[in-house]
């Protein structure tokens, strides 16, 4: 059974996704062990509570600094034994050494096709936006790994077609993954057939 830590901030609309294709059976060889918020108020964390999932709130300005923040974390983390984590809309850019150290154990749901609208401050409700403002005909959705560049990492699948798009593929890769049908080899991502 994979162990998967959640990371979010906001709604939970992915966190929920997750844990309804696990409970229907979809994702069958992972848990989630624990939620893990950035926000006191996220709905996310009302989520994990409806479903009895453990959950926490790790508050960046309770900790001195950056660092210290990503300490907690990670020692939440370790604490569940969590074998995989995952970004739902967590809205802190993580610290390089918080990346290298989960190399390939860690994914993001980014809300375009990468490369478009990605990078440093291109985060979620702001890609959003800009796509509605900009009227761009074709958009979607990335599962990458994630890595010390921010929505560099290697790309696990995409979808075009914003509608839902994010709630089918976050747990298709998640399901994946705890099947172990991906590798990553020279950056790239290689399914398993
Ligand atoms: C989503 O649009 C996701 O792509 C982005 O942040 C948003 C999170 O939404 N990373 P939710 O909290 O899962 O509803």
């Amino acid at each position: 059974m994979l162990k998967i830590g959640v990371l979010v901030s906001g709604g939970g609309t992915n966190l929920q996704a997750i844990i309804d294709s696990i409970e229907s059976g979809y994702i069958k060889n992972a848990e989630i062990a624990t939620v893990i918020s950035s926000k006191k108020d996220a709905y996310a964390i009302k989520r994990a509570e409806k479903h009895g999932i453990n959950n926490v709130c790790i508050i960046k300005k309770d900790y001195q600094n950056k660092n210290e923040f990503f300490n907690a974390i990670e020692n939440h983390l370790d604490s569940f034994g969590v074998e995989l984590i995952i970004l739902a809309g967590f809205m802190t850019v993580l610290s390089a050494e918080f990346t290298q150290k989960y190399k390939n154990k860690i994914i993001n749901i980014h809300p375009s096709l990468i490369p478009s609208f990605c990078g440093n401050g291109y985060y979620g409700l702001k890609v959003h936006e800009e796509v509605i403002k900009r009227g761009v005909k074709v958009t979607g959705a990335t599962v990458h790994f994630v890595n010390e560049e921010t929505d560099g990492g290697p790309i696990i699948l995409q979808k075009r077609v914003m509608e839902q798009a994010e709630w089918k593929i976050f747990p298709e890769a998640v399901k994946l993954i705890s099947e172990n049908k991906i590798t990553v080899e020279n950056n790239k991502v290689r399914r398993i057939l």
